[in-house]
């Protein structure tokens, strides 16, 4: 019979003052998100990841820093922003701060950041003048001409050798000739010493990422990279250049710096935290920080990151999703249909970090319903069901121990050592693999100790006790490992199986026998609900569809006509004096209109089904009159009025050209 729980007392030693005080920083930073449209799953998926991280981090004792934030500058914010008719800042700050933006969704999504930088902070921007000038000081920033080859959606120039099919290799799409007077930075001289970094094999990571950075950008040479620009306005300006605003590139790495306060007095904690553990970043930008970063770091003296980490992309259908292509997949739809947890879980579980991998609803339903709803959720709510029915909700404290429970037992020691493993690489699928790996082994543990039998009998009441016990230790330190993806989740099953904080930490999650002997329990809300998958693509189906609006078809423009022959149209103002429907006709509208000239004017007009006669009695409208009379229903028609037409998910929508009432009838259209 065992009663005693030394792991316990073990633990509640452990956690002092001395441990605080002693702890490791971790600062770790997402990129800063680009506002120029809402984020969608792909950029979500990146901050999870990060967010997954931090927080393993911080269960492992580390007083972590976390950044995110936005990078709010360049032509293309500029471009849309005046598309949009508002200025560059009105437009990222709806972007970033207003409803359903940036920040909302971070919200949303339960990202843990301590910090969010937006590079319009002015901290940031006069930290930035004050980069750029010691740059240009030191001689590693100097004036020139720049010819070249332009992306304006990347906001990114190319030598004629990068391009891909003459197209941009980031996102394949066309580039401009473009010629500035601009400020360069002297990338060349880094060049060497760039190539040893990423030689060392741990800066940048995976290590595929490596060869291809050598291969295709340090080997073919380096060249000096224009870091100003004055073909627009939307940028950090050079101070000691008007004109000039700073390329956005520079501006946005060093966020990484200015964030902790790197040059100005907002933050003080550079010296803390600064050079980065880790900067997690997608793929497409892993030539910017892995060679861009650390040579501009190079030349302001400063210590390089620990270490770049380049994920792959979520794609769908086969290609990176981007607003341009339309194959966007919105996390507000998921997180609300699925849950926060069960969409944060199904972005770790299902890709491998550093690959690519095809986003799918169906891989999303089937992902939530294996892990979360059969594995995970059926060993809490068998657990706690089991322990409320067989004993109240509250164990007994004696045990009777068989040699069944030393495989799990065993893992149940063991599983946080390989889980760490894992997550101290980012290989968070694999962490997860652990995890579940010890949950499909106390399920199978029910199975083989069948527990309902044990029940049968009052003399085997110890023997249950202690497989319900080792069931909830099982789950104890399941959950822990899980808390990183699923914190909210984990917090309330921790509350079922009557963990405390202190049996909630990583150490505890590295013993057994962590639970007091006499646990109490209580069964709660089913954690993940199985999903109708059929029900739920149709949900989906919905709810995308309404989202994205109306599906307008758009007819294509027609070929040109001189000015000559559109002057020949009479195009006048007019105003109805009588409106009436056509007897016998379903389509049909009478109208006599005032049209300038003294004499009423008889038109036929097929909008019946989109007009009440009576509405339009009074009203401005426009027709074109010299049409040669048409005759309808034995009635002639003598022109006829304007409308806006389009097709919109598949129906016709009709509106009558209407003018202000100021407007004098005979005034024509030119
Ligand atoms: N503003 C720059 C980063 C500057 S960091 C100093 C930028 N912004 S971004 O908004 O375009 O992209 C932010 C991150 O989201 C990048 O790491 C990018 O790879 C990631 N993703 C964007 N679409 C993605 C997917 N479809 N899949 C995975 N990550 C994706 O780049």
């Amino acid at each position: 019979m065992q009663t005693l729980f030394p792991a316990r007392a073990e633990l509640s030693q452990e956690t002092g003052e001395k441990k605080r005080m002693d702890k490791k920083t971790f600062y770790i930073t997402t990129p800063i998100y680009y506002p120029s449209d809402n984020l969608h799953i792909g950029h979500t998926y990146c901050t999870v990841a990060t967010d997954a991280i931090a927080r393993y981090k911080r269960l492992r004792g580390y007083d972590v820093m976390f950044l995110t934030g936005t990078d709010e500058h360049g032509q293309k914010i500029e471009e849309k922003a005046k598309a949009a008719g508002v200025t560059p800042q009105q437009f990222v700050d709806k972007i970033v701060t207003g409803e359903r933006g940036v920040q909302d969704l971070w919200k949303l999504m339960n990202i843990s950041n301590d910090r969010f930088i937006r590079t319009t902070d002015d901290y940031h921007v006069a930290s930035i003048q004050r980069i750029f000038k010691k740059m240009h000081e030191k001689g590693d920033i100097y004036k020139g001409a720049y010819k070249g080859k332009y992306c304006t959606p990347c906001e990114s120039f190319w030598t004629e050798s990068q391009l891909k099919d003459g197209k941009c290799p980031d996102c394949g799409r066309e580039v401009h000739d473009a010629e500035e007077e601009a400020y360069f930075f002297r990338l060349s001289k880094y060049a060497k010493p760039v190539q040893e970094l990423l030689e060392t094999g741990t800066f940048l990571e995976p290590a595929s990422r490596v060869n291809e950075m050598i291969n295709n950008f340090i080997k073919p040479g380096l060249e000096d990279l224009c870091v100003s620009r004055t073909s627009f306005t939307w940028g950090v300006p050079v101070d000691f250049d008007p004109g000039h605003v700073v390329y956005v590139w520079v501006d946005a790495l060093f966020n990484y710096c200015t964030a902790l306060g790197f040059l100005n007095d907002r933050y003080d904690d550079y010296d803390r935290y600064w050079p980065a553990d880790v900067h997690i970043v997608g793929k497409e930008i892993v030539r910017f920080h892995s060679i861009i970063w650390p040579a501009m770091l190079m030349s302001m003296e400063l210590p390089l990151p620990k270490k770049v980490y380049g994920h792959g992309w979520l794609n769908f259908n086969g290609d990176k999703m981007s607003k341009s292509k339309g194959n966007v997949v919105d996390p507000y739809i998921l997180a609300d249909k699925f849950g926060v947890d069960a969409l944060r879980f199904f972005l770790l579980r299902t890709f491998p970090f550093g690959s690519d991998g095809n986003f799918t609803n169906e891989l999303l339903i089937s992902t939530i319903n294996t892990d979360l709803a059969n594995d995970l959720g059926n060993l809490v709510s068998r657990t706690t069901a089991m322990v409320e029915k067989y004993f109240g909700g509250k164990l007994i404290p004696e045990r009777e121990s068989d040699p069944l429970d030393e495989e799990l037992i065993a893992m149940i020691r063991s599983a946080g050592e390989r889980y760490a493993a894992q997550m101290e690489k980012f290989q968070l699928h694999q962490g997860l693999d652990e995890a579940f790996r010890l949950i499909q082994r106390a399920n199978k543990y029910i199975d083989e100790t069948m527990p309902w039998k044990l029940a049968k009998e009052e003399d085997k009441k110890p023997r249950l006790a202690t497989v319900m016990y080792n069931l909830l230790e099982a789950l104890r330190v399941s959950l822990t490992l899980l808390t990183p993806f699923i914190p909210e989740s984990c917090g309330k099953a921790f509350d079922q199986i009557g963990a405390d904080e202190a049996a909630r930490t990583w150490d505890a999650a590295c013993a057994y026998g962590v639970l007091p002997a006499e646990v109490s329990v209580r069964k709660g809300e089913t954690l993940f609900p199985r999903i109708d998958a059929e029900k739920m693509l149709a949900e989906l189906e919905e709810a995308e569809k309404a989202a994205k609006g109306p599906q307008v078809k758009v007819e294509p423009v027609l070929p040109d006509v001189d000015i000559e022959d559109f002057a020949k149209c009479d195009m006048r103002v007019c105003k109805v004096l009588k409106c009436e429907a056509v007897k016998k006709s379903k389509k049909l509208l009478r109208f006599e209109l005032d049209d300038g000239s003294g004499t009423v004017r008889q038109i036929l007009s097929g909008i019946r089904e989109f007009y009440e006669p009576e509405q339009l009695i009074g009203k401005t409208v426009v027709a074109i009159l010299n049409l040669p009379p048409r005759k309808m229903m034995g009635l002639e028609s003598c022109g006829m009025l304007l409308s806006a037409v389009r097709e919109a998910d598949g129906k016709e929508e009709l509106h009558l050209l209407m003018l202000d009432d100021s407007v004098p009838a005979g005034s024509r259209l030119c």
